[in-house]
């Protein structure tokens, strides 16, 4: 695949880590909190937690300006009213949060669509969020398929999305079959092969300025011996770490990782 490098601009990169439902307890969330914070003096890369939201105020002391924020999980598409259960994306601001990762394949197993995920996303940015879009095939097959599929993903999740957001989008592709324990991430080589198709998509999507402000970032087993590899031989503009983003030291490795 031909892909022009200065379509896309040099971007600080982004590490998120998504605690999912973890941990147990605040006790441990503000520890982990505040051990990641601790590691931070040195970070270059911006670093988004994404903690279970019933964690998030507690969170806000580890906010370091410009380098440290939280995020979201997920948020509804209506600011407030009678929807049991749901969080906006209002509430996630005032709140302090300031990113939110939307469309995430645990989501969309639960029925989550992409046409839903659309409308997210744009209720998301007219709140002022950060969006880190997640897409990702749950197979490969021989007749690239795939590829198709993470199309209509990529078009129907972004559909009605304007692209005076670009510049607060982020994809974070995760191939479902890399994602979790038990499982191994895509090789550097194969992250490069599928920026540079979602880079493509995106442009077709919006325009080459605009894709050129998206960030496209890696998820799926990530930890700190492939960090580096995936980020700079995978040029992608940073990660998105589950599993080992509860592990304070192991986040802040993976995050020099990708600062080098
Ligand atoms: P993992 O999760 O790093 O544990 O594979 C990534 C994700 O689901 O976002």
């Amino acid at each position: 695949m031909r892909y022009n490098h200065c379509m896309a601009k040099k971007k600080r990169k982004l590490v998120v880590a998504n605690w999912k439902m973890n941990p147990l307890s605040l006790t441990e969330a503000k520890q982990i909190g505040k051990s990641i914070r601790g590691h931070s003096r040195s970070f270059q890369s911006k670093v988004v937690i994404c903690p279970p939201f019933v964690y998030l105020n507690e969170l806000k002391s580890v906010i370091v300006k410009d380098k440290i924020s939280l995020g979201g999980q997920d948020a509804f598409f209506e600011s407030k009213g009678s929807f049991t259960g749901e969080i906006s994306p209002e509430m996630l601001k005032n709140m302090g949060a300031d990113h939110v990762i939307m469309g995430h394949s645990e989501r969309r197993a639960m029925a989550e669509t992409s046409e839903m995920v659309a409308k997210k996303v744009l209720a998301a940015f007219k709140a002022g969020l950060s969006v880190i879009l997640c897409v990702g095939e749950k197979e490969r097959d021989d007749h690239g398929h795939y590829l198709a599929f993470l199309k209509e993903q990529l078009s129907t999740s972004l559909k009605g999305v304007s692209k005076k957001y670009s510049a607060k989008l982020s994809i974070a592709y995760e191939p479902i079959w890399a994602i979790g324990k038990g499982h191994e991430a895509m090789t550097p080589h194969d992250v490069h092969q599928m920026s540079i198709f979602i880079r493509k998509h995106l442009i077709h999507i919006y325009n080459s300025v605009a894709a050129g402000e998206i960030k496209v970032i890696y998820g799926g087993s990530v930890d700190s011996t492939n960090a580096y590899a995936i980020v700079h031989e995978g040029e992608v503009d940073g990660l998105l770490v589950g599993r080992d983003s509860l592990n304070a030291k192991d986040f802040s490795i993976i995050v020099k990782e990708v600062d080098k």
